[in-house]
């Protein structure tokens, strides 16, 4: 991924991506319940609905058999997480997203450095959300968390929203939040 958006949570890093995605009220977001409630609850943040797909045995990731049926004209975007360092089926879920023009935001909180078919996880869809939770795979000195994307129009968007919509010193261009990553 060429662009990487430091922010001060994995929340942050989903809602920052949501945003950038342009997501909003009457949107729904294709994701699952088995994994930590901040997923859902960015979606919520951003003013969307957030629409349940089991998930499969083999990856415990979101199950590609189930999400053509959750798919909607009110679809916005796809959200699998990546639990326990095992991608989920994402060749087979972009393929579904793909054809009907949905972008893919992966969870990728917990599986930092995995792979699928050589690929990472965190780089197989439009916007990859990872964190850095002292406890989790990962650790910053601090909370922290981090979207990766290979658009530039997309990372604009996320670096606008992370400081209270400023580009400019004093110029809110949009309804942002305080998600600046600690300096340390
Ligand atoms: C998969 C997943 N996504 C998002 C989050 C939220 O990350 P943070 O606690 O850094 O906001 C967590 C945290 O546990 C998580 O496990």
């Amino acid at each position: 991924m060429r662009e990487a958006v430091a922010v001060n949570s994995g929340t942050a890093a989903l809602h920052v991506a949501l945003f950038a995605l342009g997501v909003g009220a009457g949107d729904e977001l294709v994701t699952v319940a088995h994994t930590f409630v901040a997923t859902a609850e960015a979606i919520v943040q951003a003013g969307a609905r957030p629409v349940f797909v089991d998930i499969e045995r083999e990856t415990f990731g979101l199950d590609p058999a189930r999400l053509e049926a959750a798919i909607t004209t009110r679809t916005r975007a796809i959200v699998p997480v990546h639990l326990y360092g095992e991608p989920a089926r994402m060749d087979v879920i972009r393929r579904i997203a793909d054809a009907r023009g949905i972008p893919v935001v992966e969870g990728a909180g917990q599986a930092h450095g995995a792979t699928l078919d050589g690929r990472r996880a965190g780089a197989l869809g439009a916007i990859g959300c990872f964190l850095f939770y002292p406890s989790k795979n990962l650790g910053a000195a601090g909370e922290g968390g981090i979207a990766v994307t290979d658009s530039p129009e997309l990372a604009a968007r996320m670096r606008l929203f992370r400081p209270h919509g400023e580009r400019e010193r004093y110029h809110h261009e949009v309804i942002g939040c305080n998600y600046r990553l600690s300096a340390i």
